[in-house]
């Protein structure tokens, strides 16, 4: 993304939560990056979910800021790390969401093998080696008509690479493949877009 395109990203979002993620990022705890969360808001509005599944709890960050936008929506939102998925609890409570989130704590290639129903709106922003594995059941819980986001698919530019580090060898050629199947299916109409560190957006056409 060039500097110009990236200094006309105007996040529109809640002060206390613009407070609060300036503040877990200045302790390494990731947050998806204001270009990709803008791009994500904005997909959002188009969309209107009322069902998202979130890969990738951390702390609520990009939870609450997605309620925000989808006032009826029900999120279901998954998190591996126990600090924060609690953390994640007490951020969603305070913000008056309790009722519309379900929080799992656990390994999403496990959870979401036992989940069911459709959603209209997935966002993957899990652990980045596991996007092909995961995308079979994703794509089994994706509503036709619904939109999966999915953060850091060019993971710092080592995707487009042609020789990346070789201890980022598997993460990578995860990634691609993750990205040639769903640019290649078309079942989807699929968006790779070079914002943030990298995002796809994929609509299902069925
Ligand atoms: C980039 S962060 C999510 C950021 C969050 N979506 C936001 O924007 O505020 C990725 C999260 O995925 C979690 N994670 C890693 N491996 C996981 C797994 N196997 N299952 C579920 N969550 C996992 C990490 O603990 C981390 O909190």
């Amino acid at each position: 993304m060039s500097e110009f395109t990236q200094s006309k990203v105007h996040l529109v979002i809640n002060e206390d939560i613009a407070r609060m993620r300036k503040d877990y990022r200045e302790q390494g705890i990731p947050t998806i990056l204001d270009e990709g969360l803008n791009l994500l808001l904005l997909t959002l509005k188009l969309k209107k979910p009322k069902k998202i599944l979130e890969i990738g709890t951390a702390t609520g960050m990009s939870g609450i800021c997605m309620l925000d936008v989808c006032k009826d929506a029900h999120l279901t939102t998954i998190e591996a790390h126990e600090p924060s998925y609690r953390t994640a609890k007490a951020n969603f409570e305070k913000h008056n969401y309790t009722n519309k989130v379900t929080c799992h704590f656990g390994d999403a290639g496990d959870i979401i093998r036992f989940l069911d129903g459709k959603f209209d709106f997935i966002f993957l922003d899990g652990p980045k080696a596991r996007y092909y594995d995961y995308l079979p059941e994703l794509l089994r819980l994706l509503a036709p008509g619904g939109v999966l986001f999915a953060d850091n698919v060019l993971f710092r530019g080592l995707v487009e690479c042609e020789k990346p580090p070789h201890r980022d060898n598997t993460i990578v050629r995860n990634l691609r493949a993750f990205i040639d199947t769903l640019t290649q299916n078309k079942n989807f109409t699929t968006s790779l877009i070079d914002a943030g560190d990298g995002i796809l957006i994929a609509y299902n056409n069925e």
